[in-house]
């Protein structure tokens, strides 16, 4: 399942953002550096420097808002949020076709999410393109607006032919590791707190509430 966060941040916060990512002697480095041994060699943009004081306070901030996210707690369950990147490609750079790493650093990769940070007039190309059975559909989200896609698919970024992207992209891993049961949990605890605005906290809501809480118990990690 995948799902958008529209948006997560406000007009000024990105705003905000980019100046603090785009102000000079900010240090970019090659992306290739963190990319895994076969991803590496389809990846070109420019990454934060993870290790700058200025991604650490960035990057804090940014996690604790998707944390905060009601729709991201309920439909993505997290243990945690990380590798949290900033990322920028300019004209001829993009990102081709790989898979995500299952295990990195800092945790197992569940979900991935990617947050825009450039407006879509403000470059061409750079579409994020998820393959699934279904087919391909590509993305080029509003600044501010974030899309959170399980990591199991094969993507990729294509090249940008005019202006510049930036993002911040990150992974999370769930309490629920497979996305149809993760999936199922979230229909029903949307159903039920549906039902409780209704209703109120009446039988049902109980009974629904009893078996969301099993589930996750049963699931849950
Ligand atoms: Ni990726």
């Amino acid at each position: 399942m995948q799902f958008r966060l529209e948006p997560l941040l406000s007009a000024g916060q990105v705003d905000e953002l980019r100046q603090a990512l785009l102000a000079e002697d900010v240090p970019w480095r090659d992306g290739a550096e963190t990319a895994g041994w076969h991803a590496r060699a389809v990846k070109r943009n420019r990454q934060l420097d993870p290790g700058s004081s200025l991604h650490q306070t960035l990057a804090s901030a940014l996690s604790d808002r998707l944390l905060q996210h009601p729709l991201l707690q309920a439909a993505a369950l997290p243990v945690r949020l990380h590798n949290l990147r900033f990322s920028r490609c300019g004209v001829g750079e993009g990102y081709g076709r790989h898979v995500d790493n299952a295990f990195m650093a800092g945790g197992r990769s569940d979900l991935s999410f990617t947050l825009f940070l450039s407006e879509a007039d403000q470059y061409d190309g750079g579409a994020l393109v998820l393959e699934d059975p279904g087919g391909e559909s590509p993305l080029r989200l509003p600044a501010g607006h974030a899309l959170v896609y399980p990591s199991s698919l094969l993507h990729r970024v294509e090249p940008v032919t005019r202006g510049e992207r930036l993002v911040a992209v990150g992974w999370i891993q769930s309490r629920v590791r497979r996305s149809d049961r993760r999936e199922l949990l979230f229909e029903l605890d949307t159903a039920r707190r549906a039902l409780f605005q209704e209703q109120g906290k009446d039988e049902i809501f109980d009974l629904l509430s009893r078996s969301y809480a099993n589930l996750l118990r049963m699931w849950g990690e």
